[in-house]
């Protein structure tokens, strides 16, 4: 089977040509007193892969332990997403994870994976046709912050989202709440939305999940870096900087950051940015919650709390939230 045809070109709102966004947006972060880049921008078909290699790292718990929620709970899980739903999936990546609850619900009218990252997004819905031949898959290529459009021809039958991996903790609380009532509009009136989140947790675990000793996020990090030499010309060495992750614990949480070894004038789309040593582009926060506190942001938001499972230690949760 192949995915079907219909929906591979279905065609996202995209308001500005990419490139040009992405030129714009590095230029405006770097320009700021605490220069900073947006952490949708780690995921080109490199950082995708970087991103895969670090949820096998040993010290990178939130993966293994999701997905060991989903293995033992994912029947329950399932039985919730309403009869021949179509399933949204926000920053898919992997399709590792809907698989375990694919295989509890062979009902479901189409599985519509909708993530920045073109090519792994494309290569990864061809691999789940291979294992799900009766499955209508309509990939989506689209920013998920923004208006897009789900795909034309879907049934007129109930949807769900699917938004794992706690992507939802790398959004500000109020933009994660913006987020959250965005994906609320998209999925319509009497959505189910399966959240995954990350939970607060001892400083040095968190520290080390984000700093493994394979450097694996560092090479994660400074791909920020790779991207902005090749797309934008510009003449920086991404060796001329240093990794550095911490768990802000009065924030709660995570914050990357790209520390600049030396004094430094780097020229990116023409502009000179300038760098002081030890100078940080601030490039990612992974926010930690806590069970109510991801609760009421889920119902600032307009969503109510149905259910909530954690991992016998809990150190990560999975949220089912509905809409009226
Ligand atoms: N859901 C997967 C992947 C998490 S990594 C898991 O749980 O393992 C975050 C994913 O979200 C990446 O695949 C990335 O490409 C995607 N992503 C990040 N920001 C995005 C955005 N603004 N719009 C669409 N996809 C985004
Ligand atoms: C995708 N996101 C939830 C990951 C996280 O844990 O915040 C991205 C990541 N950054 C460094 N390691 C993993």
């Amino acid at each position: 089977m192949t995915i079907n045809p219909v929906f591979t070109d279905a065609t996202p709102v995209t308001p500005r040509d990419p490139e040009q966004q992405f030129r714009d947006d590095v230029l405006a972060g770097l320009a700021a007193p605490q220069k900073f880049l947006s952490a949708k921008y780690f995921y080109d078909a490199a950082g995708s892969d970087l991103f895969e290699a670090i949820t096998r790292q040993p010290e990178y718990y939130p993966t293994r332990t999701e997905i060991g929620i989903l293995d033992d709970q994912g029947a329950e899980i399932a039985a919730l997403l309403p009869a021949r739903a179509n399933l949204v999936e926000f920053g898919s990546g992997s399709t590792a994870k809907v698989r375990r609850l694919l295989v509890h619900r062979t009902d479901l009218a189409a599985y519509v994976p909708v993530d920045v990252s073109e090519s792994f997004l494309h290569s990864e819905a061809k691999a789940l046709a291979a294992d799900f031949p009766n499955l209508t898959i309509a990939p989506v290529a689209a920013d998920f912050t923004r208006a897009f459009t789900l795909p034309d021809g879907l049934s007129q039958d109930a949807v769900a989202g699917f938004f794992p991996g706690s992507t939802i903790g790398n959004f500000e609380p109020p933009q994660a709440a913006q987020l959250l009532a965005h994906f609320g509009r998209v999925l319509g009136r009497g959505a189910l939305l399966i959240v995954g989140v990350d939970l607060v947790k001892d400083k040095a675990v968190l520290d080390a999940a984000y700093d493994d000793a394979a450097g694996v996020t560092s090479a994660f990090n400074r791909n920020l870096l790779v991207r902005i030499r090749q797309e934008l010309g510009a003449d920086l060495d991404p060796a001329a900087f240093a990794h550095r992750a911490f768990f802000n614990a009065d924030a709660s949480r995570i914050e990357m950051h790209l520390v600049s070894r030396t004094a430094q004038t780097v020229t990116i789309a023409g502009q000179a940015v300038r760098f002081a040593q030890g100078e940080t582009i601030h490039t990612e926060n992974s926010y930690k919650y806590t069970v109510p506190s991801f609760r009421r942001l889920a119902a600032e938001a307009g969503w109510t709390p149905q259910a909530v499972w954690t991992d016998p230690n809990a150190l990560f949760s999975i949220h089912a939230l509905s809409r009226a």
